[in-house]
């Protein structure tokens, strides 16, 4: 309900003090904490603390500051992050190279008027020109990875001339109209159907599926603007494709003059050990798809990464797809340094020795509890772990998270947990979260099966 303007002024200023309190104590803390419950109740939406299930005993652990692989709440209890922001968070938190870039970007001009040149779009469209395979070389800026997918969208009809797509089963695109239409689970499509007309889903992994689909739609005379595909599900459940599944889909691309649209918001900026997941089948698609981490875990940022052939059609007019705030000078300058923090530090290499490690650590775990870890999979540090159960694979993440582990599910598949920690986690933080799973899973291994 409306009040005042001076009460929304008094509680501007209690808000800006909390923002730049160094730490909170006894009944300041108390108050703040309530305040925070009672806002989520009443003002971000009643249902948010009780649907979340990756938390411990205490549900009001709040974020407060974090560093490295790490965060610590309000009261001060540290915890290793291997859930990463669901990949946003490669570079780990605060990364002292980006946020000295993006604090001296601060210090110049965080947006920009969007009417003049703004230098850091431009730098960072080249380095992704000069960074990503075969011939992608224009960028479209965004802010969030459904965005990014937005404007594969469009990008793909305008080259084509065509208005179907294709996606996959298992697959996760985002929430917006257009890229829910190629999310693939019911229960978030559901209450918003129809969506975009003539989208057609395929098995993940099936080419022979793939090529009679494609082929019945060219009869039908309804070819698709675009193939999209993650080349690894992520929130499908860490689903890897076989080896000629990705070669596949760019054969029946060139074929039929399809778009091929990598989807590596989650994949990308060196995940799965390789800079660009897609890099691992040595094929380039026509358009990429990038979010989350290059945001250089720092400032939200995405990207819609196209060659000439399906970035033309925005070239007589560039307004005909815009956003005011995508691609800011702020968002860019960490997008830059991202780039910089990736490869003078090897996060690649470290994703591939660090994923190895945990590898050897589920094996042993899947033989000492094969009833309730039933299997595990991952490339680099986008790693799953299946369970017999949903509820029990949420079981472990409890128990993890009270002995200060942070792990979550996945949108689309109930029985995996990931481990997606940023590539940068120490060898120390590796065997500890081992550790953790390994105590939180005999908790639930004799509760369950004993
Ligand atoms: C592969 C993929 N694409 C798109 C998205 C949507 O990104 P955002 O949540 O930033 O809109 C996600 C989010 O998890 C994703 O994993």
């Amino acid at each position: 309900m409306r009040k005042s303007f001076d009460e929304v002024l008094k509680y501007t200023e209690y808000a800006m003090g909390t923002i730049a309190a160094k730490t909170l104590e006894g009944a300041e803390k108390e108050k703040f904490i309530n305040e925070t419950r009672s806002n989520f109740d009443n003002h971000i939406n009643p249902g948010f603390l009780e649907y979340r299930k990756s938390a411990g005993d205490d549900d009001m652990a709040m974020e407060w500051t974090a560093n490295g692989d790490t965060f610590t709440d309000l009261n001060g209890d540290t915890y290793i992050d291997c859930l990463g922001g669901f990949g946003a968070f490669n570079c780990g938190h605060r990364h002292p190279k980006i946020v000295e870039t993006v604090t001296n970007q601060l210090a110049k001009q965080p947006l920009s008027s969007a009417e003049l040149i703004d230098a850091n779009r431009s730098l960072l469209a080249r380095i992704l020109a000069d960074v990503t395979p075969g011939d992608l070389q224009y960028t479209f800026f965004t802010s969030s990875g459904t965005e990014a997918v937005e404007c594969a969208l469009k990008m793909a009809t305008l080259a084509t001339g065509r208005h179907y797509y294709v996606a996959f089963k298992g697959d996760f695109h985002g929430k917006t109209h257009g890229a829910l239409s190629l999310t693939s689970k019911a229960v978030f499509r559901e209450p918003f159907l129809p969506l975009l007309q003539g989208t057609r889903f395929a098995p993940f992994g099936d080419l022979e599926y793939l090529k009679k689909l494609i082929d019945i739609m060219e009869f039908t005379g309804e070819l698709p603007a675009a193939i999209v595909y993650e080349p690894i599900q992520g929130e499908g459940g860490v689903n890897i494709p076989p080896d000629d599944f990705i070669p596949g889909i760019r054969e029946i691309c060139d074929k039929y003059d399809i778009m091929m649209v990598a989807d590596e918001v989650q994949a990308g900026m060196g995940r799965t050990g390789y800079l660009f997941a897609t890099d691992y089948s040595n094929v380039a698609p026509d358009i990429l798809c990038l979010g989350k981490s290059i945001s250089g875990s720092v400032v939200p940022l995405s990207a819609c990464v196209c060659t000439e052939r399906a970035y033309k059609g925005m070239f007589p007019n560039p307004l005909l797809h815009s956003t005011t705030t995508g691609g800011n000078p702020l968002a860019t300058s960490a997008g830059i340094a991202a780039f910089n923090v990736i490869l003078s530090e090897d996060l690649c290499g470290k994703a591939q020795k660090s994923g190895a490690m945990f590898m050897d650590g589920l094996e042993k775990l899947h033989k000492k509890y094969p009833k309730l870890l039933t299997t595990y999979r991952g490339r680099g540090l986008l790693i799953a772990m299946e369970f017999c159960d949903g509820d029990l694979g949420y079981e472990v993440v409890y128990e993890a998270f009270n002995r200060k582990v942070l792990l979550s599910g996945s949108l689309i598949n109930a029985k995996t947990i990931r481990i997606e920690p940023p590539l940068n986690i120490t060898e120390e933080h590796i065997k500890k979260a081992l550790d953790v799973l390994d105590e939180s899973m005999a908790i639930v291994y004799k509760k369950h099966f004993a």
